[in-house]
């Protein structure tokens, strides 16, 4: 089992590229291969997740080639054009790949079979199954979890769907089968989620009506095929903006973060705590905003999180419990039960973590309350095991700035499901990290 072994450092500096966005890439190549004609992707995230995604729509019957780093180019085959895989589709780690795939083959003529690796198939995913089925799909789960069976030849219709949780991926499910369907599909959130889906639809030439909490989609004759540009993934430049503001030094540049406002929630967030950030350079890839993100050290405070907050920053809480556990004071997060129903239980995984380290915490049903061990306070280090969880691996390796002794960090293979080259860009900005076997 590969873990990482960081000793302590305290100073970070200089500029920092993350690699392409995850849910970007996912969608460009689930909406290119249906497209007709093809769909240039630059800044494509090669990452073990969206390669799962690539070879499910390669058995699917779509040409995808890899040009380049980061480019591909998908040859669409059209609404109609896909065709049944001769083997179950193996969706590896990715909960996105998984949901959105239920979607899109529920409205295909063919059957479809999904699975995943051990923490996949223990995920929830009745969720997306549920609206799906009100479409008049045909999808056995099994108790609730993967396998997902999904019986071809349905007719779907169109419906109006409230979603009880706040989920991109549950949206997503429901408005690619809604491609599908006949009659207009709506689907009003809870909370705002992110709108990747919604933004590339519309690049494709889609009818689709973003307003306020709700989204109608009126099914399409045809997607026509566009070229993208995917910027930087907001989630993972979060472990630099932490990096950065727990760190000494002159503090981080981050370039060509996408800042798709429904991603932001971790800036507010650590605003609020104190940190010192300035979103710069604002420009676009394609439907999508960018900005270079600069953060400087800061003392930071502790805060009770917004609850509004908490969708924007879904994937950004095991970074900020690490700079919570910096802060001065104590944090809470409320409202964030989702969390247990990630990659790992990333409420009770963190504070496993964050207790080996010495830090006192509380779990909650819904969230947790962590003190703050401001700088001189440091982190005893010790071994943290993170479950297979790649974001959770990252922040604890990003705890090592404010450690006394090194961190070992158990189970970190996943972080290529997100991250390739994390270790690279890590030690480039500061960080003393290696990985073992
Ligand atoms: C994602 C949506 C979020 C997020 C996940 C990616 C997406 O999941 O946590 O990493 O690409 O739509 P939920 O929809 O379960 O909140």
């Amino acid at each position: 089992m590969t873990a990482y072994l960081v000793e302590p450092a305290s100073h970070v500096s200089g500029t920092v590229r993350v690699p392409g966005d995850k849910s970007i890439s996912h969608r460009a190549l689930m909406l290119g291969g249906i497209a007709e004609g093809i769909t240039e992707v630059r800044g494509f995230l090669e990452s073990e997740d969206c390669l799962a995604t690539m070879r499910a729509m390669r058995a699917l019957g779509v040409t995808i080639e890899q040009k380049g780093p980061h480019e591909v180019r998908v040859h669409g085959v059209g609404m109609r054009g896909l065709h049944g895989a001769s083997h179950p589709l193996d969706l590896g780690n990715s909960g996105t790949a998984m949901r959105l795939m239920t979607g899109l083959l529920s409205g295909q003529s063919f059957d479809s079979e999904l699975i995943g690796d051990s923490s996949l198939m223990k995920r929830p995913m009745e969720r997306a199954a549920t609206p799906l089925r009100q479409m008049g799909a045909r999808i056995a789960t099994l108790n609730g979890k993967p396998p997902v069976k999904i019986s071809g030849g349905a007719a779907l219709n169109g419906i109006r769907f409230e979603l009880p949780v706040a989920s991109a991926q549950v949206k997503s499910a429901v408005l690619l089968g809604g491609l599908y369907a006949q009659g207009t599909t709506t689907v009003i959130e809870p909370a705002v989620t992110r709108d990747h889906t919604e933004r590339m639809l519309l690049g494709f030439g889609c009818a689709l009506r973003a307003n306020g909490d709700e989204v109608q989609l009126d099914p399409p004759q045809r997607l026509r095929a566009c070229a993208l540009a995917v910027p930087g993934d907001f989630s993972s430049s979060a472990f630099f903006m932490v990096a950065g503001s727990i760190g000494r030094g002159s503090g981080l540049t981050i370039k060509g973060v996408g800042i798709n406002p429904t991603r932001t929630g971790m800036l507010d967030i650590l605003a609020l705590m104190g940190a010192d950030l300035r979103v710069a350079g604002h420009r676009s890839a394609g439907a999508e905003p960018v900005a270079d993100i600069e953060v400087h050290p800061a003392r930071l405070k502790g805060i009770h999180v917004p609850e509004h907050l908490v969708p924007l920053a879904i994937d950004e809480f095991p970074a900020l419990f690490v700079a919570a556990a910096c802060a001065e004071g104590e944090t809470l997060v409320t409202g964030a039960e989702e969390l247990r129903v990630k990659e790992s239980d990333r409420i009770q995984v963190m504070a496993d973590g964050l207790r080996a380290m010495g830090v006192e915490c509380e779990v909650l049903a819904d969230g947790m309350r962590i003190q703050g061990r401001p700088e001189g306070l440091p982190f005893s280090g010790g071994t943290v095991d993170s479950h297979g969880d790649h974001r959770i691996a990252m922040s604890f390796a990003v705890a090592s700035l404010r450690a006394a002794a090194p961190i070992r960090i158990l189970d970190v293979a996943n972080v290529a499901t997100s991250f390739p080259g994390f270790v690279d860009v890590a030690r480039g900005a500061g960080l003393d990290l290696a990985e073992h076997a």
